[in-house]
């Protein structure tokens, strides 16, 4: 395994490189895409409100009222890179439910062997006993295919969802997020609805020994690289992240915790942030029926405009709105027909599209194209249609981009190291050619001049973030 941390090269995307590239696209798509460039003004007074909340959320006196609950996670160590034994890891919070087998080995090292389960949809939103029930299966497929049934390995759940931990392995989901609806599992302890699922099977013997958020698992696994890292960040089909506090400013973290300790890792939930309308001067009219039309009217509004859940449902709209108003495919008689493609389903412009049209090679965009084709039935479609597409991608993800700095900035700026590193993951982060350039130009204008910043890419953080969390837990037990 790769000792080497991965940081991610910069690359030139301010104002002029973007400037330069739009000169030859017209002005109606300039006009159009105008509600999703953010002003100086606007990046300053989402970073001041976002900051008074992740401030509320903290305070016992103002937690109920706050959209960033920052729940302590009660992970309070960082791992040293010394961690050695072997650990089961749960996955659950993304598109596919994962099983791993983590084998911490010292030195920093670590390998991973894992399996991917489709997680049905029907699953998502039945009842949370058939869902915990198929979790279950999963595992004990898995560790009897790897011959561990009377193995009593210790495993980590994460569970990436927002949930109160009550205590490492006592965690409260709160509400279901991306998608998810399980009737009864909201108020409910995960951890026990695990155990009892694999007490009904009665066919393998497992110890639940930790739950945790994938941002947590993200810190962890970075910290185990680099010592300086403090911050965790998921850009995936949610967005959230996970932070290092002192506790004497995590009022709802229990006294005896902060006897011992002076650290504790803080779950932001961030996603939730402007639900109180922090966020209505910036929200368009496409974020506006992205939420009318989802499953959490009024929740999560930060994430449905910086997740890949909605990234894609957002330049569907625009484009559809850029079709009608004749800004798109200008000379095809065919418009309406193009429309209603895709009126078709919500889904039908997939976000993985931003990444492969923002990297695809100019003039020729064969990405691009082969999109348009699949989308439309368009067969050649005029590069000036391509770049205009272009453009209605990097608006979306720009904006998506800078919010994400506008958090990571905030939390950089109430931990007191001098140097910190951003351990991030995630799908729109991991394969979106500029989402780490977009975000640093942000962090630059915000994140305090004393202080240094890296971002680091993560090597798996659900699954070897909740090996180290277990293992970690262990070693304070
Ligand atoms: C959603 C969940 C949060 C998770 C994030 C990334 O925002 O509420 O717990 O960390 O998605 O998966």
């Amino acid at each position: 395994m790769r000792l080497v941390v991965t940081l991610r090269s910069r690359q030139a995307v301010g104002p002029r490189a973007q400037i330069s590239r739009i000169k030859m696209l017209d002005v109606e798509v300039r006009e159009l895409m105008q509600a999703f460039v953010l002003s100086d003004y606007q990046v300053q007074e989402v970073y001041s409100r976002f900051c008074a909340e992740i401030a509320k959320g903290l305070k016992r006196s103002t937690h109920v009222q706050a959209n960033t609950k920052c729940f302590p996670t009660y992970v309070q160590d960082l791992p040293t890179g010394d961690e050695m034994g072997k650990y089961l890891a749960l996955d659950l919070g993304g598109t596919n439910f994962r099983v791993l087998l983590v084998s911490l080995k010292g030195h920093h090292d670590a390998t991973v062997e894992s399996q991917i389960y489709a997680v049905p949809k029907d699953l998502m939103v039945g009842p949370g006993v058939e869902l915990f029930d198929h979790i279950a299966e999963c595992l004990a497929r898995f560790v009897e295919k790897h011959d561990m049934r009377n193995s009593h390995l210790p495993l980590g759940f994460t569970f990436s969802f927002p949930c109160e931990q009550i205590g490492l392995k006592e965690a409260i989901l709160v509400r279901w997020t991306k998608g998810f609806g399980c009737p009864g599992v909201e108020g409910e302890n995960v951890g026990r609805l695990l155990h009892e699922a694999i007490q009904r099977r009665g066919d393998v013997e497992i110890a639940v020994v930790a739950i945790l958020n994938d941002t947590t698992g993200t810190l962890m696994s970075c910290a185990h690289r680099n010592a300086d890292c403090r911050v965790g960040v998921i850009v995936g089909t949610g967005c959230n992240a996970c932070y290092v506090e002192d506790v004497a400013n995590v009022d709802l973290l229990h006294p005896d915790f902060k006897r011992t300790q002076r650290q504790v890792l803080v779950n932001a939930e961030w996603g939730a942030f402007g639900e109180s309308g922090q966020l209505d001067f910036v929200r368009t009219e496409y974020d506006r029926e992205v939420d009318d039309t989802s499953i959490n009217k009024s929740e999560q509004l930060f994430e449905k405009m910086t997740s890949g859940m909605y990234l894609g449902r957002l330049v569907r709209l625009v484009l559809i709105r850029a079709i009608q108003r004749k800004v798109l495919f200008k000379l095809s008689n065919r418009r309406e027909h193009f429309a209603t493609a895709m009126q078709k389903n919500e889904d039908v412009f997939e976000t993985r599209y931003i990444s492969e049209i923002e990297s695809d090679s100019f003039p020729e965009f064969p990405k691009t194209r082969s999109i348009i084709t699949k989308l439309f039935g368009l067969e050649k479609a005029s590069v000036e249609d391509c770049q205009k597409i272009r453009y209605i991608c990097e608006c979306v993800s720009k904006r998506a981009a800078t919010l994400v700095a506008i958090g990571v900035s905030g939390l950089i700026n109430r931990i007191s190291n001098r140097r910190i590193v951003v351990g991030m993951d995630g799908s729109v982060y991991r394969y979106h050619p500029k989402f780490d350039a977009y975000m640093r130009y942000t962090m630059h204008k915000l994140v305090k001049s004393d202080k240094e910043f890296d971002i680091m890419l993560s090597e798996d953080g659900s699954g070897r973030g909740a090996a180290l969390v277990a293992a970690v837990a262990s070693k304070t037990k």
